[in-house]
């Protein structure tokens, strides 16, 4: 029985960037969700990639891991084509990195999702694209900053840094290969994640970490800027339902309703790990900060999103209580290239 056009297959789902933090949430959860389903997960491996991530699902037989390079077309047209779906994370991600050296944020982020795109498009042609899924994995911040409401997803992309132009210009390929060739694709763009995994150059597990060996947390500007944070477990199981429901061509926000600025988070996880707040400390602000984002996420709640960690108290609890449990992951990660990259960013800081 041929598939339905609007309902994807789902045999056999290829994620990449699946090594990364939601990728290899979205990878762990869909093996458990999904008995039916085969899982590909194709990643460079960069330094925000790690299989220990996998680990939980490493040994099932409906699963396996590929290294390779989204911009290579060569490497993966043929994993494209064996699978009906693919979910794609794979991205350099983080904006202060972006700003130091745009160029490889160019490479992958628009480049190699034009690669991607090219080997759906090219692959799944002569099968037809019934039962087909292209999902694009974007941000929050391709809206840019939202001084005050909330945007939904008709609203303009503005996105102001290297990173969210990147992101910006790959939505923009990937509805331009729905319109202009028919491929089922769809987006979704999400507000800032925490929770396990999570490579310790963000705000949240840098605190954290940071919290537990006694250094500075450090604060951009003087920590107005606000953010909604969302459990990764939440996001990834919201992408699962976009990629389900989602109708493709269209875009789908998630997000919360709680504003938390930097200073409060930088509070609470000292709190949380009986630390002092002396050890926040003020540091130059980001350049071009983007201070709120603010999303409207009613669309993706109506295909019956429900998430489990609305409160923030909760959502960070959990997130400060793994890395208190788990610190042979990020003391492993900390410990490499790492420092380089903490030196460089924060060399206002002592002891950096
Ligand atoms: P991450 O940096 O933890 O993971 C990115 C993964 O992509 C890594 O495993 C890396 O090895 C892989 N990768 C990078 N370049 C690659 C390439 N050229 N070929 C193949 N693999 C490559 O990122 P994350 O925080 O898990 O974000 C995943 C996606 O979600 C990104 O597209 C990001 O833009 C988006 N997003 C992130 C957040 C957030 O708060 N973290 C929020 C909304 C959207
Ligand atoms: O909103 C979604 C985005 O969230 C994702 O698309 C990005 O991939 C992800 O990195 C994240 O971007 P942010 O810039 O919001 O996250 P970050 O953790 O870097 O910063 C969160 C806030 O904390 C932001 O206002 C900047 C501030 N900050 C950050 C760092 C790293 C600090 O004050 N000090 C810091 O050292």
């Amino acid at each position: 029985m041929q598939a339905d056009q609007d309902q994807p297959a789902l045999r056999h789902v290829l994620v990449s960037g699946g090594a990364g933090f939601i990728g290899s949430a979205f990878a762990r959860n869909f093996v458990r969700d999904h008995p039916e389903a085969r899982v590909t997960v194709l990643d460079k491996l960069t330094y925000a990639g790690n299989t220990q991530n996998l680990a939980p699902v490493w040994d099932e037989p409906r699963f396996r891991f590929v290294q390779a390079d989204i911009c290579d077309y060569d490497a993966v047209a043929p994993l494209v084509v064996e699978a009906d779906t693919v979910v794609n994370f794979a991205a350099e991600s983080h904006v202060d990195r972006s700003i130091m050296d745009p160029d490889v944020f160019v490479r992958t982020n628009v480049l190699g999702v034009n690669t991607l795109l090219r080997a759906a498009r090219d692959g799944w042609k002569a099968g037809g694209y019934a039962g087909k899924r292209f999902l694009q994995v974007s941000t929050d911040e391709v809206y840019g900053h939202v001084g005050e409401g909330a945007t939904a997803e008709d609203a303009p992309l503005a996105p102001r840094n290297p990173y969210s132009a990147s992101k910006a210009g790959a939505e923009l390929m990937v509805f331009s290969y729905g319109t202009n060739f028919g491929l089922p694709v769809v987006v979704t763009r999400g507000e800032n994640t925490i929770g396990p995994y999570q490579y310790p150059e963000k705000a949240t597990p840098l605190f954290i970490t940071n919290a537990i060996e006694d250094k500075p947390l450090p604060i951009y500007g003087q920590g107005r800027a606000v953010r909604h944070y969302v459990y990764v477990d939440d996001h990834a199981a919201a992408i699962d339902l976009v990629l389900r429901r989602g109708a493709p061509g269209e875009a789908y926000n998630i997000g919360n309703d709680v504003e938390v600025n930097t200073v409060r988070l930088a509070e609470t996880i000292l709190d949380l790990l009986g630390k002092p707040r002396s050890l926040m400390q003020l540091v130059p602000d980001r350049p071009g900060h983007d201070y709120r984002y603010n999303l409207d996420y009613r669309k993706t709640l109506a295909l019956g999103w429900q998430p489990q960690y609305a409160d923030f108290e909760k959502t960070i609890g959990a997130t400060v209580a793994w890395y208190r449990d788990n610190q042979d992951w990020w003391r492993t990660i900390k410990a490499g290239e790492y420092q380089e990259y903490y030196k460089k960013q924060y060399a206002v800081l002592a002891g950096a």
